[in-house]
């Protein structure tokens, strides 16, 4: 792990203790997974497209190591590092892109990644201040940006960011709806 990596890495453990602490989210597994989240980023293009093809991941993953590296760690911390717990697992895998129906965990390792504080964008203020009165809305907020991002410079945008912000719009309306 690089320097800059790992203060990224101790800083995001941070945020999602702090998370944690705030949503009632288990401690040990919100630091477990922050830990290993990014556990592949360092690693090689090259060595990153041998995993995909070894461990039969879509194709997409080729050359992509800003996706691939969440959907190896996962499997990998599985497989050779016996974290069993799916939840965390989870966490780690959809730490990039959010997915429809996130658990709190998967939220905040993803929240945790977009606003620890060496993270800096435009928006992100409102993001962070969000952060401490509304998991959702922060999330929320969070895939928005990450989706405008994409848009306006012509990338790849995953569908799983699509889906995690139209599954949270729909379940906060949901609990608006019963809160009424
Ligand atoms: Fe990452
Ligand atoms: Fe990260």
């Amino acid at each position: 792990m690089t320097e800059k990596r790992r203060i990224h890495t101790y800083a995001v453990v941070e945020e999602a203790r702090k998370l944690s602490r705030r949503y009632g989210e288990d401690m040990e597994k919100a630091e477990l997974a922050a830990l290993c989240h990014d556990f592949f980023r360092g690693v090689s293009e090259t060595s990153l497209n041998g995993y995909v093809r070894q461990l039969a991941l879509a194709p997409v993953y080729l050359n992509n190591a800003n996706l691939a590296h969440s959907k190896i760690a996962a499997v990998i911390l599985e497989r050779e590092y016996d974290i069993k717990d799916q939840d965390i697992l989870n966490a780690v895998r959809f730490h990039t892109t959010g997915r429809a129906n996130m658990s709190r965990l998967e939220k905040i390792i993803y929240l945790a990644d977009a606003i620890e504080p060496n993270r800096s964008y435009p928006g992100i203020e409102e993001i962070r201040e969000l952060a401490g009165q509304d998991l959702d809305r922060a999330c929320l907020a969070s895939l928005e940006h990450s989706i405008e991002y994409v848009n306006c410079r012509g990338l790849y945008l995953d569908q799983n960011t699509v889906m995690a912000r139209d599954s949270l719009i729909n379940s906060m309306e949901r609990k608006e709806k019963t809160n009424e």
